[in-house]
This record gives structure tokens, C-alpha cells and sequence, in this order.
């Protein structure tokens, strides 16, 4: 297989192991695979599914098990912990009148996102460029994510974050991994343009989904869960959208897998925006003629993102997949994180949007009652207490009261204890 960097604008290309974050006309770069005649993927199925078996951390990742779609690196320079060994949990009929429904939960990654399979080769190129430093903006996942990662490699990481607006447990994670972190005045839009300035500068490599080669990791959510589903394809793929990269990941990991004729129909893609976060919405309503950031505001801090980089190549998987694009309320997110909580699955509150905004396409009647559904969940429900504990002390409008499981203080004496527990075992 051959690999290069190339332009998505004006086509121009570079070698894959040059760091590069985008062409010289300013447009997005894309890792384009090409199968060469000694490739034979006709066995790629069995092979994936044979490195199961195998101790060696490099087979045991639920990224580089699939290495032959994501980089060709040799298991001393990978950096792995291993991730990507994520549940499909089928989910219960009453949340969706579907054929069936699945969730694919991200949040079960060594970090408690998605990121995981992301930064396991961008660090790892990070370490075959000879960086000594890394650097990204965030929300909070992707700094936890680098900093771990950093932390495994021996690398400095800095992270920018934005100033308030960040779920305590990604913060936590960030210093508690060693990470530089530098909380900017401004959103998180605001942290993505001094980034790339300061990397463009000095010799610090950027990993945001800015950067072609962390996508190749993000490509395994979408093998493994069509893996996990014996390889019968659903009808819907649905997920959040923030920066876009997932949304890009996506489509390139089907347009790929479809030409190496590894399956032969693609998912269409639901991607999901909060609505007050909602650049790529906006654009998907006016036909993707026009693009115009917004300021983002949302309960889902991890996907309040107004000018998302990835836009022009998230729009490519949305035309490719013939997919959708919607919004959902922040009372909406909240309601179905509670729902998917209440399963013992638990997620954070931009992965609900995906289950609010598949409700919302079943309504509309895009997503239809024969369809198989899978949504995807992007992050731990632990990443995000304080969003948890506010909804259920009551403290979010317009949740209603049966949604809600508030503590109650107790006094420590035998009989008010003893008439508490029959009450409650009356319920
Ligand atoms: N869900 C979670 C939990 C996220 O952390 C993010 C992005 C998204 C969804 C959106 O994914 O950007 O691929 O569309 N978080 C980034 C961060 C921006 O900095 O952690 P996307």
C-alpha cells in the first residue's frame, strides 16, 4: 500500500512522513491509501479477527488490529496502552422504535473517550519525528488524551483549554497526566488559532483533528463496530459533531473500506450538533452553500465548537454516505444522557446528543421503524460530574421530575432509617 498526504482543495501532494498540517493553499490534508498489486485483502477480515487471540499489545488494540487501514508501524514505535477495545451494547427497544439499536460506547477507552485511538498514532508519529513536545486545544478530551499518552511516550505536552467551560474530570486528567495547561481567555475556537500559530512556529507537534494522521486512529471506531456487527451493515451511523473530526474519520474509513472491497454498502451518517453549537447544521440546511461559524454555546461543553476545522472534509462524508445533519436542545442531550445512565451504561453529554438527535430523525421519519441503528457514545459519564449532579439536584430547567434521582439527607437513627427502607421497598 502507498500513502500521501494530499490536498482536498487543489489535489497538490506531499510524503506522509514529512509533518504537515495542511497544503500550501491553506486547504485541509487527507491520508490517501492506495492499494498497490501485491495487496491482497481478501483475508483481512480473518486476519483482524485472528490477532484476537494474540497477548502482543500491538494485536490486542482495537486500533492497531487494523493496522493495514490505519499506518504500517512496527510494534516498538507504536505508543499504546492498548485501546480501543470499546463495547456495542445493544440497547433496549423502548428508546427507539427501530428494527435495533446499538450504542458503541468510546467512553470505555484508557482515558474515557474516543481520543484514545487518535492520539496512540499521533503520538506514536509524534515519536517517529523526534518531537520532544506536543500541543493541542481541546474541550477537555483531547488534552487528557494527549497528556496521557505524552506522559506514556516521555514527551512534554502543553494543552489549550478554554478558561471555565471545561467538565472537571478532563481537567483533572490533564494535570494529574503532567500536562502544561494553559487555560486562554476565550473559547475553544479561540485555542485551535493560537495553536496552530505556535506550532507553525516551533518544533512542537500538533495533534488536533487538524492533523491528518490522528484520523487514521479515529477510522477503527467505525471498522470495530461493523466488525462487532459480523460485518452486517446498519442503516444509520449517528454521532455527535464538534471539530468534525469523527464525521471525517467516518467517511474516509467507509470510502476506503468499500474500495478495497471489504464491504460492499456504506452507513449514512447522522451527525448530531447541539443546537446552539451548530455551524455544520446551518450549513447542511442551506445545501452546504454557505459556511458560516457561529459563537457556541451548550451544556455539552465538548462539542461547543463554533468554527469547526474539519468542515470541508466532514461535508464530503455527509455527501458520500448520503447522510444528515441535525440539532438538538440542550434539554433534549440531558434527557437522553439520563436515559442511557439509567441503563448502567452511563455517558457524558455531548455523546447523548446522538441518542437525542436519532429520536429526532425517527420522528421526522428519516430514520424509519425497519431500520438498525447504531449511535455512537464518545465519552465517560465520569468525565462530566458536575453536568450529572446538576440534573439531578434539580438544578436544569425543564427536566421533568420522573427523570430526576435526587440524594435525600437522612438522619442516622434506627427507625427513620428502618420506615425509609420499607418505603422505599413499596415503590
Ligand atoms: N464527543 C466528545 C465527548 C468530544 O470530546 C468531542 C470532541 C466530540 C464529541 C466531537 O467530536 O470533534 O470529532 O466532531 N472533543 C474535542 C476535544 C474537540 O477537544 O476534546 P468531533
Amino acid at each position: 500500500m502507498k500513502r500521501i498526504l494530499k490536498c482536498v482543495k487543489c489535489g497538490r501532494e506531499y510524503p506522509v512522513d514529512v509533518p504537515r498540517y495542511r497544503c500550501d493553499c491553506g486547504g485541509l490534508l487527507d491520508v490517501k491509501i492506495t492499494k498497490e498489486k501485491k495487496d491482497d485483502f481478501s483475508h483481512l477480515k480473518e486476519v483482524w479477527e485472528r490477532r484476537k487471540c494474540s497477548s502482543k499489545p500491538i494485536d490486542q488494540s482495537g486500533v492497531w488490529r487494523f493496522r493495514e487501514l490505519v499506518y504500517p508501524f512496527k510494534e516498538n514505535e507504536i505508543v499504546t496502552f492498548p485501546e480501543g477495545k470499546t463495547n456495542l451494547y445493544k440497547l433496549p427497544a423502548y428508546l427507539l422504535d427501530v428494527r435495533a439499536l446499538y450504542a458503541k460506547h468510546e467512553g470505555e477507552n484508557p482515558t474515557g473517550s474516543f481520543k484514545d485511538r487518535g492520539m496512540t498514532i499521533g503520538i506514536s508519529f509524534a515519536k517517529k519525528f523526534g518531537y520532544k513536545m506536543v500541543i493541542c486545544a481541546s474541550t477537555g478530551n483531547t488534552s487528557a488524551a494527549l497528556a496521557a499518552y505524552a506522559a506514556r511516550a516521555g514527551l512534554k505536552a502543553v494543552v489549550f483549554i478554554p478558561d471555565g467551560k471545561i467538565a472537571f474530570g478532563k481537567l483533572s486528567q490533564a494535570l494529574a497526566y503532567g500536562a502544561k495547561t494553559l487555560q486562554i481567555q476565550g473559547d475553544f475556537d479561540d485555542a485551535m488559532k493560537v495553536v496552530q500559530e505556535v506550532a507553525a512556529k516551533h518544533k512542537i507537534y500538533l495533534l488536533n483533528s487538524l492533523n491528518p494522521i490522528r484520523l487514521e486512529g479515529q477510522k477503527t471506531i467505525m471498522i470495530h463496530t461493523l466488525e462487532q456487527l459480523n460485518w452486517n451493515i446498519p442503516d444509520w451511523f449517528v454521532l455527535p459533531g464538534g471539530n468534525l473530526g469523527n464525521t471525517t474519520a467516518f467517511g474516509k474509513a467507509l470510502m476506503e473500506l468499500k474500495e478495497f472491497g471489504i464491504i460492499d454498502r456504506v452507513p449514512r451518517l447522522a451527525v448530531i450538533q447541539a443546537k446552539n453549537a451548530n455551524p455544520f447544521y446551518l450549513a447542511y440546511k442551506n445545501g452546504f452553500k454557505e459556511f458560516k461559524p457561529v459563537k457556541a454555546e451548550t451544556v455539552a461543553t465538548a462539542i461547543r465548537i463554533g468554527n469547526p476545522v474539519n468542515y470541508e472534509k466532514a461535508k464530503r462524508s455527509i455527501l458520500y454516505t448520503k447522510g444528515v445533519v441535525e440539532e438538538v436542545s440542550d434539554r433534549e442531550i440531558m434527557i437522553a444522557k439520563s436515559q442511557i445512565d439509567r441503563l448502567g451504561i452511563g455517558c457524558e453529554p455531548a455523546s447523548a446528543a446522538s441518542l437525542a438527535g436519532a429520536k429526532k430523525l425517527r420522528k421526522k421519519g428519516i430514520i424509519k421503524k425497519e431500520d438498525t441503528v447504531v449511535i455512537l457514545l464518545t465519552g465517560h459519564l465520569l468525565k462530566d460530574p458536575g453536568a450529572t449532579t446538576d440534573f439531578h439536584l434539580g438544578k436544569m430547567e425543564g427536566i421533568p421530575k420522573s427523570a430526576i434521582n435526587m440524594p435525600e439527607k437522612i438522619e442516622n437513627d434506627p427507625i427513620k432509617i428502618e420506615d425509609k427502607i420499607k418505603e422505599i421497598l413499596q415503590e
